[in-house]
């Protein structure tokens, strides 16, 4: 009986915590809305013109790297799903010692696959500070035998190389006395808590979110500019009906705003203050009337998972950039750093191929906008995106026919070209009432998506 009133319990939480997350109406409602062609709307200029950008999951679980007591398929939740005691959790910290962090280096690899941002994680739910935090020990420079700041590296890095460094931060921590159990998942092996030890004293949410925001203020205020703070999640703590939460945390945001105006939010503060939406590990059907980022990871981990080799292919990573771009979104991807502070070698080399594409045909993706047209499915027009007097079209399967039919298309066209011809070499279309057929040699000129420039 005692063993059904838990799990009972504990599916019920799982189910509220999932559908905590969930951004809610009035959430929705604070999410800007994406721009039609050529329009500006100042503050997500930057973001909408980007449209890719790159995900860092890096804390003490990349130190188990995923396995713990024969199981493998662990990544960031490593404490929580192996049930890690927070005493023996801890303990990763002395283990911690990235020598081979290179800030130069994983800023280039960003920068050549063709990202514009990097948002890393600056604390995760673990509540282990990958920054020199003044507010607690538990933190890279004062736990690590590292003793460095690599957020510091970052930030110089990412000015000198012209990438926008944005921080990922963690609203659950399972490291904070005041963090009370009841806004995070229940667990059977952490019956007290994260913590490792048990309550002393009776957890209490205002303080935990005093510290919270002292530490937002950290990041805002020691790293120059921040295009993203990007927190993630509350468990149930900021869910409506949760008043005095939701205060406080409209209380953060307008200090946010003040200490950097242009510092972009995420929508998962509970959706208070967002200026975007954020669907994870999938793509959102049909274009999107509001701003959105969606986040994917390169394998099945967000954390570093030694034994996951479960890669996204070059194409398939490209396919998504393009399709999320014609739906109005960013691509924001995922790599798990190791402990030693290298990139796994499989990310980089899919982003190398990823880069070669985006170098040739990256115009067709930056700074443009959503657009399908209704087109006929011979060939696979699947995309289009647009900047003002121009449409691109993404031919992921080249016809056989040699034909590509755009219709109900009513536009003057002017021009039509393959973007990776240096030359612009016209190709020949022929007006029909309904819209136009152009006609494309044998041999597609990119492999994995060619694309056609339609200027109008
Ligand atoms: C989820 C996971 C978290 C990960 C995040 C990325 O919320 O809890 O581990 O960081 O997704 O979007």
């Amino acid at each position: 009986m005692e063993t059904r009133k838990h799990s009972l319990s504990a599916s019920l939480l799982i189910l509220w915590s999932i559908i905590s997350i969930l951004p809610c109406k009035s959430d929705a409602r604070d999410i800007k809305e994406n721009k039609a062609p050529g329009e500006s709307n100042n503050k997500l200029d930057w973001f909408h013109e980007a449209k890719f950008g790159l995900f860092i999951h890096w804390g003490l679980y990349a130190v188990p790297a995923g396995a713990w007591e024969g199981k493998t398929g662990y990544g960031e939740w490593i404490q929580y799903g192996a049930g890690i005691p927070g005493a023996v959790y801890e303990k990763f910290a002395s283990q911690f010692n990235p020598s081979n962090f290179n800030a130069e280096e994983w800023v280039s690899v960003a920068k050549n696959a063709g990202m514009k941002y990097i948002v890393i994680t600056s604390k995760h739910h673990e509540g282990f500070c990958m920054y020199d935090s003044k507010l607690t020990d538990y933190d890279i420079v004062d736990a690590t035998p590292y003793k460095k700041d690599p957020m510091k590296e970052l930030a110089a890095e990412c000015r000198r190389q012209g990438i926008k460094l944005c921080f990922y931060y963690s609203v659950k921590d399972w490291h904070h006395e005041n963090y009370p159990i009841e806004y995070t998942y229940f667990s059977k092996a952490h019956p007290d808590g994260f913590l490792g030890f048990p309550e002393k004293n009776k957890p209490d949410y205002r303080k935990y979110f005093s510290y919270m925001q002292d530490q937002v203020k950290e990041l805002l205020t020691n790293y120059g500019p921040v295009g993203i703070i990007w927190f993630d999640w509350y468990g149930s703590a900021l869910n409506p009906g949760q008043t005095e939460n939701r205060a406080m945390a409209k209380q953060l945001v307008d200090s946010i705003h003040k200490w950097q105006p242009s510092c972009l939010i995420n929508n998962r503060l509970g959706g208070i203050g967002a200026d975007y939406g954020t669907p994870e590990q999938e793509i959102p059907d049909g274009v999107q009337k509001q701003a959105f980022e969606v986040c994917m990871t390169l394998n099945n981990h967000w954390g570093y998972n030694k034994n996951d080799n479960n890669w996204k292919r070059t194409d398939e990573v490209i396919y998504n950039i393009c399709d999320i771009a014609s739906k109005g979104g960013n691509y924001l991807l995922n790599i798990g750093p190791t402990a030693l502070g290298e990139f796994p070698e499989k990310s980089k080399e899919i982003l190398k191929g990823v880069g070669k594409w985006m170098q040739m045909n990256g115009e067709a993706i930056y700074n443009t906008t959503s657009s399908r047209v209704s087109v006929r499915w011979n060939p696979d027009v699947e995309m289009i995106t647009r900047k003002p007097g121009t449409y691109y079209l993404h031919i992921f399967k080249y016809p056989e026919d040699n034909r590509v039919y755009l219709n109900d298309f009513k536009e003057n066209v002017k021009t039509v070209y393959f973007l990776a011809d240096k030359e612009k070499q016209p190709l020949k279309f022929d007006i029909h009432p309904e819209g136009i057929m152009i006609h494309v040699p044998d041999e597609p000129v990119d492999e994995i998506n060619t694309v056609i420039v339609v200027k109008y």
